[in-house]
C-alpha cells in the first residue's frame, strides 16, 4: 500500500469504527490469580456481545495459553525475532475472545527494543479499533516495558488477596500508579477471600489509605471467594467461568464485571482514547 492509501485507511478507521478501552489487571505481590481473573473476566465481557483481546504480557512466562488448553505456534516474541505481523500472532480464541501470546520457556524472556516497540505501538493502534476492550494480563515482574504499558492504560485493576503481605505490595502498586499516572482509573479487586468480612474489610482497609495518604479514590469492584472450582478447571485447562457457571466464583465475577462496565460507562466519553499517545511519548523519551 502506497504511504498515502496507508494514511488514508487509517483516518478511515479511526474516524468510523470504535476505539478499543484499555485495561491493564495487575498485582504487587505474584500468584494471586490475575490470569485466572483476566481470561474469565475477558470471557464473561464478551458474553455481553463486546468484542475482546486479552494480551498476555507476561512475556517468556505467559500462562494464558496453559489456562485455555491451547498451544499457540505464534507468540509475541516470534513476533519479534521473526518480524511477524501483529495480525499472525492474534488468535482468535475459544469462548469468542481473541487473545496474544506471551511465550514460554526463560529463554524467550527479552526486553521489547525500541525498534519492535514501535512497529507494536503501530500495530496496537490499528488494533484498536477492531476491539472494543483489550485486557493486558501484566504478570509479575516490572520491567520498564511493563510499568509504561501500565501507565499508558485508562483502567487499571489491581488484584490483592486478604493477606497482609499481598495488601501492602498492592498498596505499594497502587501507589506508584497514582504518584506516575495519577489520571488513570484505579479499580480493586479481593480474590481468595475465605469469608465476605474478610475480603470487605481488606478493600476498605486500601480504599481508606488510598484516600488518606495520597488523595486517590479507587473503585471497588469486589470480592471473590476462596473456590475449589478455581484449581479444578486449571487443572482441566478450562476457565472457571466455563467451565463452572454456578460455581460461587463465577457468580461474583459476573458482579464484578457487571460493576466494572456500569463504572466504565461513567467515563466511556468524557475521556477519550490517549493510551497509544501515552505510549509513545514513553518510548521516545
Ligand atoms: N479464588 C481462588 N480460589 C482458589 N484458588 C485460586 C483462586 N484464585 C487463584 N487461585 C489459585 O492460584 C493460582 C494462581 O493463579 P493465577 O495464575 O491466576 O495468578 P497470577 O496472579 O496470574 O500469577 P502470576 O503472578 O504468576 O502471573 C491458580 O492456579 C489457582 O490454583
Ligand atoms: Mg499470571
Amino acid at each position: 500500500m502506497s504511504d498515502q492509501a496507508e494514511k488514508l485507511r487509517k483516518m478511515l478507521m479511526e474516524k468510523y469504527s470504535k476505539t478499543a478501552r484499555t485495561i491493564a489487571v495487575v498485582s504487587g505481590k505474584g500468584g494471586v490469580g490475575k490470569s485466572n481473573i483476566t481470561v474469565n473476566s475477558a470471557i464473561s465481557i464478551a458474553q455481553r456481545g463486546k468484542k475482546v483481546l486479552v494480551f498476555d504480557f507476561d512475556i517468556g512466562m505467559g500462562n494464558i495459553d496453559v489456562l485455555l488448553g491451547i498451544d499457540s505456534q505464534n507468540n509475541i516474541s516470534n513476533y519479534i525475532k521473526n518480524n511477524l505481523s501483529i495480525n499472525d500472532i492474534v488468535y482468535t480464541g475459544p469462548y469468542n475472545i481473541s487473545y496474544i501470546s506471551a511465550g514460554n520457556g526463560f529463554a524467550e524472556v527479552l526486553e521489547l527494543d525500541q525498534t519492535s516497540i514501535r512497529r507494536l505501538l503501530a500495530e496496537l493502534e490499528d488494533l484498536q479499533h477492531l476491539y472494543d476492550f483489550i485486557i493486558f494480563d501484566m504478570g509479575a515482574g516490572a520491567t520498564k516495558t511493563n510499568l509504561q504499558v501500565l501507565l499508558s492504560v485508562e483502567d487499571i485493576i489491581v488484584i490483592t488477596t486478604p493477606e497482609p503481605t499481598s495488601i501492602t505490595d498492592a498498596y505499594s502498586m497502587m501507589k506508584y500508579i497514582s504518584i506516575n499516572a495519577p489520571e488513570n482509573n484505579l479499580f480493586l479487586i479481593c480474590n481468595r477471600s475465605e469469608r465476605e468480612k474478610e475480603g470487605k474489610l481488606t478493600l476498605e482497609r486500601l480504599q481508606s489509605a488510598m484516600k488518606k495518604f495520597l488523595n486517590k479514590d479507587i473503585h471497588s469492584l469486589g470480592i471473590l471467594p476462596e473456590d475449589s472450582h478455581v484449581r479444578k478447571a486449571v487443572i482441566r485447562q478450562e476457565p472457571f467461568y466455563s467451565e463452572f457457571p454456578h460455581s460461587p466464583i463465577s457468580a461474583k465475577l459476573e458482579q464484578i464485571v457487571q460493576n466494572y462496565l456500569g463504572e466504565n460507562k461513567k467515563y466511556d466519553l468524557s475521556q477519550t482514547n490517549h493510551f497509544i499517545r501515552k505510549l509513545r511519548s514513553f518510548f521516545e523519551r
